[in-house]
């Protein structure tokens, strides 16, 4: 094989140096240079004469359905977009310490359990735990997870070596490798985790999941301050990106797809960490809502939508005196400059004087929430804290506030009234039964 030569190519301006710097030379931008692989002999005409494209016609193309074998996690399923794609690469980003490596693991021994006709391989790829680490967190899996044939049908592949994973894959029914930021090639000098790195170890493996078919998973760690060069480059390479979230003190866990080639985008998995690995929730509202304490002032239940699913979850809020020059607006759950929106409303057009008042808003269980939907629950809550009046136990609400104090309509409104009723919820607040807040508000 010829050695391979690489370049440091300017990710700004596209300029190639033989060196690496710290600032691009044609372009001045600072952290922009990344190694990549470019063949000794390669060269773009030799390229073309090597292989001929050929030019398909529309009525030529074949009718393919894509199959897809069940992955046996019902709401990974759901997220991939009914199981898992032959030759597809998923990337699997999330937090450290957030489930991944359980997720994955989980996966490995539901496929290898699966009874079909072929026996399922599993080929774990760790670059970052031992085999008897994963062992050991297998045995902590137990439970219906474990079987003689799940344990049986997987085998571990300890290397860092991204060639070596390449020469050594065989073709097992799914590879997963945990972590892309372990992975390393020597053709490159940069260290394992650069830009340069990541980027050439995910397009080797994503060439072997083309060629021989395997569905791969790629695991990818990204930190709050997104420090790591990781998951945001590989994007566009890979075929689907999911994101694993949730807060680590709080046990829920959200798998999200935010791209996928052979999938929907809007479905979101839902999960709770256990002691023994995670465990699929169907029915959220009913767990969001588990804790909640009825007739008591500054709360009220809100009608999310978590991908296609309505979600019924809890807000919370506190209005309490402040001693502060500026008072204090503090959000967990909900965007923060919202809350400081929604505070400004509800003093222009209802004139509550919150502005010598902490206002504190949480939604219960650790949810994120991202959608405007929310935003009248916020206000009956905060209403509610602050005229401490508690609002009606079989009360639920959604929809939009705007500036003028008008709640505007949101989608799937028949989905969230049809989810609240069916949990109990008689009383509706929506943009359908209020037109603004002063009406909301007289719960
Ligand atoms: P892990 O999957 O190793 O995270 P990641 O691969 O995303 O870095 O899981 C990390 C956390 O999950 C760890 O703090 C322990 C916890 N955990 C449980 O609570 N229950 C379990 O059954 C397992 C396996 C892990
Ligand atoms: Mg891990």
């Amino acid at each position: 094989m010829a050695k391979s030569v690489t370049h440091f190519i300017c990710q700004n301006c596209g300029a190639e140096f033989p060196k690496w710097a710290g600032k691009c030379e044609q372009c001045g931008e600072w952290n922009t240079l990344v190694e990549t692989v470019v063949s000794a002999r390669s060269t773009k005409h030799e390229a073309r004469n090597s292989k001929q494209a050929q030019i398909i016609k529309f009525q030529d193309i074949q009718n393919k359905e894509v199959e897809r074998e069940t992955t046996g996690i019902g709401e990974l399923d759901r997220v991939l977009g009914g199981g898992l794609v032959p030759g597809s690469v998923v990337l699997l980003a999330g937090e450290p310490g957030i489930g991944k490596s359980t997720l994955l693991t989980q996966l490995a021994m539901k496929l290898g359990g699966k009874t079909v006709g072929s026996v399922l391989t599993v080929l774990y790829v760790c670059g970052e735990e031992s085999p008897e680490q994963i062992k050991l967190r297998i045995m902590r899996l137990k439970r219906t997870d474990l079987s003689e044939r799940s344990v049986l049908s997987l085998s571990f592949l300890p290397t860092t070596d991204v060639d070596e994973v390449i020469s050594q894959a065989g073709n097992p029914s799914l590879m997963i490798v945990d972590s892309i930021q372990t992975m390393a090639t020597e053709d490159l000098t940069g260290m394992a985790g650069s830009v340069g790195q990541i980027r050439e170890c995910a397009y080797r493996l994503l060439n072997l999941a083309k060629e021989t078919g395997v569905p791969v998973f790629l695991v990818g760690h990204v930190t709050k301050e997104g420090a790591i060069a990781g998951p945001k480059v590989l994007e566009h390479l890979v075929d689907t990106v999911l994101y694993l979230e949730g807060d680590k003190h709080h046990e829920f866990r959200i798998l999200r797809s935010q791209k996928n080639r052979f999938g929907p985008v809007d479905e979101v998995g839902v999960f709770t960490m256990s002691g023994s690995g995670l465990i699929e929730v169907n029915n959220p509202s009913d767990v969001f809502l588990e804790e909640r304490q009825k007739n008591v002032p500054g709360s009220c239940v809100a009608i999310v939508m978590e991908g296609t699913r309505p979600v019924l979850v809890e807000i919370q809020a506190l209005v309490v005196p402040s001693q502060l020059a500026m008072p204090r607006r503090v959000a967990s759950g909900i965007d923060q400059r919202r809350l400081q929106l929604l505070v400004a409303v509800l003093s222009k057009r209802l004139r509550l004087p919150l502005a010598t008042d902490d206002v504190y808003v949480n939604v219960a269980g650790g949810l994120n929430l991202k959608e405007p939907a929310a935003d009248l629950a916020v206000c009956l809550a905060i209403v509610s804290s602050f005229k401490n009046k508690p609002i009606g136990a079989k009360t639920a609400a959604f929809g939009e506030v705007g500036l003028l104090g008008e709640i505007r309509k949101v989608s799937w409104s028949e989905k969230r009234i049809k989810e609240a009723k069916k949990l109990g919820y008689s009383q509706i607040i929506s943009p359908g039964t209020a037109k603004d807040l002063s009406t909301a508000v007289k719960f």
